[in-house]
């Protein structure tokens, strides 16, 4: 069985007084324990800490991103070491508005999550396809490019949570159908299956995320391929424990 998996993105957002309030919102919800899911919440970098110091033992932090190698001369970049030594156990890789408007593409995203992994950080990995490549009928074609990318790199798929947000639903209000998140899911498990081995295609977590909100996560929580979800806007609301308790 796969433990049910809840990421809170909250992307570029937030003062330290709103962090703080969203901490306490959520220090004072009543979800299922830690055995049945795992909750993980991704502040910007610099409100990392004071999430961490806050935030109630059993939920988790992440950081948005990371940098692809060993610190150095990298300006305003910040390592994976960095993270680790803070103790922040997670970190969010390849997410769409970084692969757009940054230009990550699939090679340096797999790069970013083994050397992520290498220095003992859990990954989220994120990928996705465009409403043009959805429209092309592209689809799985795209999600196992950029899966393949990461997995050519990875030598274990243990602390890794695959997140299949597709672009088109990413902060549009467009939600996939649990029919259309569902397929994407099971085809992804058939191509781990074929690609990496049948026990990492069992194991594996797989999220959905675009549009999630308190009521649409029920139905696609239900979906046997689906894992969890990667929450955007809504994981700055109250309803984020609405969809935490989707788990159940
Ligand atoms: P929204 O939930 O705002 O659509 O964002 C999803 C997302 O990008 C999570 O990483």
């Amino acid at each position: 069985a796969r433990k049910f998996f809840v990421g809170g993105n909250w992307k570029c957002n937030g003062t330290t007084e709103e962090v703080k309030k969203i901490v306490t919102t959520l220090n004072e919800a009543k979800v299922p324990g830690e055995d049945v899911v795992e909750v993980v919440v991704s502040p910007p970098y610099v409100f990392l800490p004071v999430v961490k110091s806050l935030l109630r033992p059993d939920f988790q932090v992440a950081a948005q991103n990371c940098w692809v190698r060993k610190g150095g001369a990298y300006t305003g970049e910040v390592s994976a070491e960095m993270l680790v030594n803070l103790s922040i156990p997670w970190v969010i890789i390849g997410h769409s508005e970084r692969r757009q408007l940054l230009n990550e593409s699939n090679e340096f995203v797999g790069d970013k999550v083994a050397y992520a992994l290498s220095q003992g950080l859990k990954v989220i990995a994120c990928i996705g396809e465009t409403l043009e490549q959805r429209e092309a009928g592209t689809t799985m074609a795209i999600v196992a490019e950029q899966t393949k990318a990461i997995a050519a790199k990875i030598p274990s798929w243990n602390n890794v949570v695959l997140a299949y947000e597709p672009v088109w639903a990413i902060g549009t209000g467009k939600v996939a159908t649990p029919a259309q998140a569902q397929e994407v899911h099971a085809d992804l498990r058939k191509w781990i299956h074929s690609n990496v081995s049948a026990e990492v295609a069992s194991s594996v977590r797989i999220i959905y995320g675009g549009s999630v909100n308190g009521g649409n996560c029920k139905e696609l929580a239900a979906q046997p391929d689906v894992d969890g979800f990667l929450v955007g806007g809504a994981s700055l609301k109250p309803e984020f424990i609405d969809i935490i308790n989707s788990a159940t």
